[in-house]
C-alpha cells in the first residue's frame, strides 16, 4: 500500500534525450509516471525487491515510501518505489 507523501511540483528531465515534464502531484511512483510518458524502463517486481528497474539519478533527490530490499549503488534509484522530492535528472 502506498504511503501518501507530499511532493513539491518538480520537473523530471532525461539527460539522453533532453525530454522533460512535470511530475504529477497525484502520488504515483516514478516508474508509473515514466510509463505515462511512454518511456520504457525494464522492471519485474515493481516493489523494490529485484533491482531490475534501477536507473542512474544524475541530479536531484527521491524518497522511498519504504526502504527497498534490492541493492543499488550510489547514484542509482529504483523508480518502481520512489518519488522525486526535488526536480530530478535521469540517465536512461
Ligand atoms: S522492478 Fe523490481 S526493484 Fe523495481
Amino acid at each position: 500500500m502506498k504511503k501518501p507523501i507530499t511532493i513539491k511540483k518538480s520537473i523530471v528531465k532525461l539527460r539522453n534525450t533532453g525530454t522533460q515534464f512535470y511530475y504529477p502531484e497525484s502520488g504515483e511512483y516514478l516508474l508509473e509516471v515514466l510509463e505515462l510518458h511512454a518511456i520504457e524502463v525494464e522492471y519485474q517486481c515493481r516493489s523494490g525487491y529485484c533491482g531490475a528497474c534501477r536507473l542512474k539519478l544524475v541530479q536531484g533527490n527521491v524518497t522511498y515510501c519504504q526502504l527497498p530490499l534490492a541493492l543499488i549503488n550510489a547514484g542509482e534509484i529504483l523508480p518502481c518505489c520512489c518519488m522525486p522530492i526535488t526536480s530530478i535528472e535521469l540517465e536512461i
